[in-house]
C-alpha cells in the first residue's frame, strides 16, 4: 500500500472509529422496556423528534475525505479495491460499511433477527435481500440470521422455506449455489410468541451462544409482522434480545398508524422502549434507485435547479400504477385503501424529496428537515382535488378478471379506493401556484412508478405554427422512469433530419438498461444495509410522518364519514374517468396517458 494512501487511511479510521464510538456510546444506554408496558403521554414525542433532528455522526467514510481533491480521493478507493483484491482482505466499499474500519470489519459480528419470518414480506423480499448482500460481501464477516415468528419449524425446515425464495440473480460468477449454502448455514429458527419476553429471552440465549466468539455482537430487528404486534415485540425485544456491548436497531415496516391518532400512539408506544435513532422506518420507495438519484440528478447538475420552480414547471405528476389487484392482500388493503397504502407515504415521500430546498448536507438529518418544511408548506389535501375509484371485474376473450369485491377477503360492500388521485399544492416561493398531481391504482393497464415534470411553453416560440394547433404535445417533459425499465428521459423538440423544416418530439433517453451493466439492486437490500450501517438518509423520521398524516387525515375522515363511493373502473383499464377532470381543472394531462408516450 503506497505510504500517503496509508496513512490517509489510518486518518480516516482514526476520524471514523471516534465517531463510531459515539454512535455505539449512544445506542448502548440501558433499555426500560417491559412488554406491553402502557403508552405514555404524547406530548414526549415533539420533545423526542427536536432531539433527532441534532446532526448525527455519518459513518459512510465520505464525510472523513471531504478535505482531499476528488482525484486523490478516487484513486485511494481505486487503490483500496485493488488492494484488497490482492489480499483477499474485504472490498472498499465492504469496509464502507463499517465506517473503514479493516480490523473492526473482521472482528464485527452482526445478529439479525427476522420477526416474523414466516410471512410473505421475509420470504419475498427480506431473505433474499439478505443473501444478495452476503453475495455481494456487503455484509459483516461474522452474521448470522434468526428468523422468529409463532410456527413450528426448526432450522432444516426454515432454511428449506426460505431457499425456494432466494436467486442468483446478482453478477453471478459462477458460485452462487456454494454461496447459497454458506449464507443457509448461517440461518436458524425461534420459534416463539410476540408478546412473550421469556421466548425472546430463549432468542435471546441462542443468539448469545452464535456470539459467544465475537468481542462484541450488534443487533439488528426486522419487525415484518402486522401493525397491531409493532409495540408488543418492541417491548419484549429491546428488554430481553437487546445486544449486551452492541448497537440494536429495529427496522420497523409500513403502516405507522391509518391517522394522526392512531399514528401518535403507536409513536408514543414505540419510544417506550427505544429511542429515535433506534427505530429505523422503512419505505422502500426511498430505497429504489431511481428516488435515492433524484437528489443526485437536482443538486450535481447545473441544468436542472435553476429549471426547478414555478417559473418554468407547470405542474409535476407522481404516478404508480399496477397492473395486478389485491391479490391476497384484500384483508390487509381493505383497512388501509390506496391512500394509505401508497400515496400518503410512497409518493409523499418521492413528493418531499423532489420539491425539498437543497440541503446543507447529505447528512441524513439535513435531508429530513427539508422534506419536513416542504411537506409543511403543503396545503391540505382536500376532498375537492381528489378521485376515488374502485377497480370492477372485467370479461375478455372469455377470461375473466376479478373486481375488488370478488376477494374472498374483502367485505362484500367493500367502499375502499383500490384508485385514487388528487392535486396539491406547495404553498413556498419555489413552487407557489404548480400542481402537483399524486395518483395511484391497482388493477390498471400496466405496471409503473414514475415522475413527470411538464414544462410551461416556450414563449413567443418561433417554431409555434410547425409543432400543430396542440401546444401540449409538444412542450418538455421531463420523466423520471422509477421501475420498470429504470430511466430519464427529456422529450425535447428537434428537427426532423433532411430538406424542409418539419418539427417532431423526441426523447433525450437515459436508459439504464442500455447504459448500465449492473444489475440494479432491490430497495430492500440497499435499505437494510443502510441500516446496518447507521445511515438514516432514507429512512422516515418521526416528524415527517406526523405532517404527512396532519395533510391527510382530514380528508381521509371526511371520506368514511361521508361513505364517499369510488368510481368503479374495469381491470385492466386506465382508471376512473374522473381522473381526467381532475387533470383538467388544472389546465394539464395525465403524461402516462398521452398517446405519443407508449
Ligand atoms: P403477513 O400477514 O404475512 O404476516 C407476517 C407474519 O406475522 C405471519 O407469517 C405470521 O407469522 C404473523 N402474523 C400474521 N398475522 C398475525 C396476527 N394477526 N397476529 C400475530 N401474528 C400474525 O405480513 P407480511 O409479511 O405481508 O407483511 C409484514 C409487514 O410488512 C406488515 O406490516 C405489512 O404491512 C408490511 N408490508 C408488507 C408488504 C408485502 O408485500 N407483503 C409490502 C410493504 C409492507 P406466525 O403465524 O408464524 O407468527
Ligand atoms: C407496498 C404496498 O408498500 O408497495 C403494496 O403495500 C404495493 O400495495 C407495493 O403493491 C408496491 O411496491 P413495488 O416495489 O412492487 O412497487
Amino acid at each position: 500500500m503506497p505510504a500517503l494512501h496509508s496513512m490517509r487511511l489510518v486518518a480516516q479510521v482514526l476520524t471514523l472509529s471516534g465517531k463510531v464510538a459515539q454512535r455505539h456510546a449512544a445506542d448502548h444506554q440501558p433499555q426500560r422496556a417491559v412488554c406491553r408496558q402502557p403508552a405514555r403521554q404524547h406530548h414526549r414525542l415533539r420533545a423526542l423528534t427536536a432531539q433527532s433532528s441534532a446532526p448525527s455522526a455519518s459513518t459512510t467514510g465520505s464525510g472523513a475525505a471531504t478535505t482531499q481533491s476528488p482525484e486523490i480521493e478516487a484513486a485511494e478507493v481505486e487503490a483500496a479495491a485493488a488492494d484488497a483484491r490482492q489480499n483477499g482482505s474485504p472490498s472498499f466499499s465492504n469496509m464502507k460499511v463499517y465506517g473503514l474500519q479493516e480490523e473492526n470489519w473482521e472482528k464485527a459480528a452482526l445478529s439479525i433477527v427476522v420477526v416474523g419470518a414466516s410471512g410473505d414480506l421475509a420470504k419475498k423480499k427480506i431473505f433474499p435481500s439478505l443473501f444478495a448482500l452476503y453475495y455481494e460481501n456487503m455484509l459483516p464477516q461474522n452474521f448470522k440470521v434468526y428468523g422468529y415468528a409463532r410456527s413450528k419449524m426448526n432450522d432444516e425446515e426454515f432454511r428449506d422455506l426460505i431457499a425456494g425464495s432466494l436467486t442468483c440473480r446478482l453478477n453471478d460468477a459462477g458460485d452462487c449455489g456454494k454461496k447459497m449454502d454458506e449464507f443457509l448455514e448461517r440461518c436458524f429458527y425461534q420459534a416463539g410468541q410476540y408478546a412473550s419476553e421469556d421466548d425472546f429471552a430463549a432468542l435471546d440465549k441462542r443468539m448469545a451462544d452464535g456470539e459467544s466468539e465475537q468481542s462484541c455482537a450488534d443487533r439488528m430487528f426486522y419487525l415484518s409482522i402486522p401493525p397491531n404486534i409493532f409495540t408488543t415485540v418492541a417491548a419484549c425485544a429491546s428488554k430481553a434480545a437487546s445486544s449486551k456491548c452492541g448497537w440494536t436497531r429495529m427496522i420497523v415496516e409500513k403502516p405507522f398508524g391509518k391517522d394522526s391518532e392512531s399514528f401518535q400512539e403507536l409513536s408514543a408506544a414505540l419510544y417506550e422502549h427505544l429511542r429515535e435513532d433506534q427505530i429505523y422506518r422503512i419505505d422502500h420507495y426511498l430505497g429504489k434507485e431511481l428516488i435515492e438519484n433524484l437528489t443526485v440528478l437536482r443538486f450535481a447538475n447545473l441544468v436542472f435547479e435553476p429549471l426547478w420552480s414555478r417559473q418554468y414547471i407547470r405542474n409535476v405528476q407522481v404516478i404508480f400504477s399496477e397492473n395486478f389487484g389485491t391479490e391476497g392482500r384484500g384483508g390487509y388493503f381493505d383497512q388501509y385503501g390506496i391512500v394509505r397504502d401508497v400515496i400518503q407515504n410512497h409518493l409523499l415521500q418521492i413528493l418531499a424529496l423532489f420539491a425539498m430546498e437543497q440541503p446543507a448536507s447529505l447528512d441524513a438529518e439535513d435531508i429530513r428537515n427539508e422534506k419536513v418544511k416542504v411537506l409543511k408548506s403543503m396545503g391540505q389535501v382536500r376532498l375537492e382535488d381528489m378521485v376515488l375509484g374502485q377497480y370492477r371485474s372485467r370479461t375478455t376473450r372469455g377470461t375473466t378478471l376479478p373486481g375488488y369485491l370478488d376477494d374472498d377477503t374483502v367485505p362484500p360492500n367493500s367502499i375502499t379506493p383500490t384508485f385514487a388521485a388528487c392535486s396539491v399544492f406547495i404553498n413556498n416561493a419555489r413552487w407557489d401556484g404548480v400542481p402537483f398531481l399524486l395518483k395511484a391504482g391497482k388493477a390498471l393497464a400496466n405496471k409503473a412508478a414514475e415522475i413527470r415534470v411538464q414544462f410551461r411553453h416556450v414563449p413567443g416560440n418561433l417554431y409555434r405554427n410547425k409543432l400543430g394547433l396542440d401546444l401540449d404535445k409538444a412542450t418538455n417533459e421531463l420523466v423520471i422512469r422509477v421501475q420498470p425499465n429504470e430511466g430519464i428521459y427529456l422529450k425535447v423538440n428537434n428537427k426532423v433530419p433532411g430538406l424542409g423544416l418539419r418539427i417532431d418530439t423526441t426523447r433525450l433517453d437515459l436508459t439504464y438498461k442500455s447504459k448500465y451493466q449492473a444489475t440494479l439492486p432491490d430497495a430492500y437490500e440497499r435499505l437494510i444495509l443502510d441500516c446496518i450501517n447507521g445511515d438514516r438518509r432514507l429512512f422516515i423520521r418521526n416528524d415527517e410522518l406526523e405532517v404527512a398524516w396532519e395533510k391527510f387525515t382530514p380528508v381521509l375522515k371526511e371520506i368514511e364519514d361521508r361513505g364517499v363511493q369510488p368510481e368503479l373502473y374495469p381491470y385492466g383499464s386506465r382508471g376512473p374517468v374522473g381522473a381526467h377532470y381532475l387533470a383538467a381543472k388544472h389546465g394539464v394531462r395525465w403524461g402516462d396517458l398521452a398517446a405519443d408516450d407508449e
